[in-house]
């Protein structure tokens, strides 16, 4: 009685009486898991969230400065020998571990499942991007005798058709026993008004916190505990969604042993100044990756001594971490940002809307964010007809088309 007195009177205070009607209709099972669900949200947390929504986002007085790279295309033989030796030893050794970040929705794409399971139209008989994830993992283990255990972030609500879907294609070959799904947190999704969404199931719509949700989900779930026994040292995550994802590059590897860094990143040089992606730079003395919105256009168009962009790093969600890193950030607080994305809802009629435009906000933090925690991070620029193929619209820039063009042509270059 106490928790469903507790549910209406925080409903009440945060204006959520439509939620109210729902928990009055509900019986039995249903209405308990709604009391429960109500209970455990932070109501507080998230006005904050939505009141942030209404905010002019202000750019503060920052220090940018640029970062140092390397270019994986200039460097010298006996550097990018000492490199790949120094980061193939590594690996050789075990002490490697890849997270594969897979717990977006993927609204973008619109694909009726997770977007691991997205078969990529390559070769005629197509690949998803878990098999091409790893077929990829599975050179590495071949070329430097070792099996890297691969650990693969859901949300709650794909989680079990991500888990079904290896099983069923045997984990495409991969050694199961090296696979460990880990699943991360959620946060209610708002509407415009700052109501939260109805679901077909009769709860209140929630979302994956975003892909920055991977450090804390590595310690919570206990995989960070289980890398330590087996020994891993460095730690690579990656996004599920680009083809060309190079989990294993030893280059980067072994630049950050040999710069003695706790992160490295490797990055591809900006199409032109103003391509909307955020950038490496340093911002008040930290790394950070400065999102397009955040660079006074000027900044962005300034160049360097041989005429290239100053702030020209893409940041490719290609990140390498020391596991102490890991450690240290899974305890920090990373800020949330809010972005409008469709999401179905069930109107008062109890009829299932589906938006045919953004209706609600989702709030995420990001992964990069973590990097202000650090006071130096290594960059490798690598090559974007190399090392990213991203899967992210249905159509036009960055859809399964381009991906397919750039997997094809890079695999026919190999051969
Ligand atoms: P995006 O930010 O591009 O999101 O994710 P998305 O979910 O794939 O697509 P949209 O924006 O809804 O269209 C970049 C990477 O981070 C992962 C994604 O799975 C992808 O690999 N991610 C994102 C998570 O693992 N969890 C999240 O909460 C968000």
């Amino acid at each position: 009685m106490d928790k469903i007195q507790d549910a209406i009177d925080i409903l009440k205070i945060y204006n959520q009486e439509h939620i109210i009607n729902l928990l009055e209709k509900l019986e039995g099972e249903k209405k308990q898991e709604l009391i429960e669900q109500i209970n455990k949200i932070d109501f507080h947390q998230l006005k904050e969230l939505y009141d942030n929504t209404k905010k002019e986002i202000e750019i503060k007085e920052n220090k940018i400065e640029p970062l140092p790279y390397l270019d994986k295309a200039k460097l010298s033989k006996e550097t990018k020998e000492k490199f790949d030796r120094l980061g193939e030893e590594v690996i050789e050794k075990g002490e490697y571990a890849v997270v594969t970040m897979a717990g977006g929705q993927g609204t973008r794409l619109g694909h009726n499942g997770p977007k691991g399971t997205f078969k990529l139209d390559v070769y005629g008989k197509g690949k998803y991007l878990f098999e091409i994830l790893t077929e990829n993992l599975k050179e590495a283990n071949k070329k430097y005798g070792t099996t890297i255990p691969w650990y693969i972030m859901t949300s709650k609500q794909n989680n079990e058709d991500t888990y079904n879907f290896l099983e069923k294609n045997n984990y495409f070959g991969y050694p199961k026993e090296y696979v460990t799904l880990f699943t991360q947190g959620e946060l209610p999704l708002l509407d415009k008004e700052g109501k939260l969404l109805i679901g077909k199931d009769m709860k209140i719509r929630e979302a994956s916190d975003g892909n920055g949700g991977t450090y804390f989900s590595l310690r919570a779930s206990g995989c960070l505990a289980d890398m330590k026994e087996r020994g891993i040292k460095w730690i690579f995550i990656g996004g599920v969604d680009n083809a060309l994802l190079k989990m294993a590059d030893v280059t980067l590897l072994g630049m950050a042993v040999d710069k003695g860094v706790q992160i490295a990143s490797k990055s591809i040089v900006k199409a032109n100044a103003h391509e909307r992606v955020g950038v490496f730079g340093k911002m008040n003395n930290h790394p950070k990756v400065i999102e397009y919105s955040e660079m006074p256009e000027k900044m962005a168009e300034e160049v360097d001594e041989n005429g290239e962009l100053k702030y020209g790093e893409a940041h490719i969600m290609c990140n390498l971490y020391t596991i102490d890193a890991i450690e240290k950030i899974s305890k920090e607080t990373l800020m949330y940002h809010s972005a409008l994305k469709k999401n179905a809802y069930i109107d008062e009629n109890g009829r299932e809307i589906i938006p045919e435009e953004p209706n609600s906000y989702k709030f995420e933090s990001f992964i990069f964010d973590a990097f202000e925690f650090f006071d130096d991070i290594a960059i490798l620029r690598g090559k974007r007809e190399d090392d990213f193929a991203p899967v992210k619209n249905k159509e036009g820039v960055d859809s399964p088309k381009t991906a397919k063009e750039l997997y094809e042509k890079f695999w026919n270059n190999q051969n």
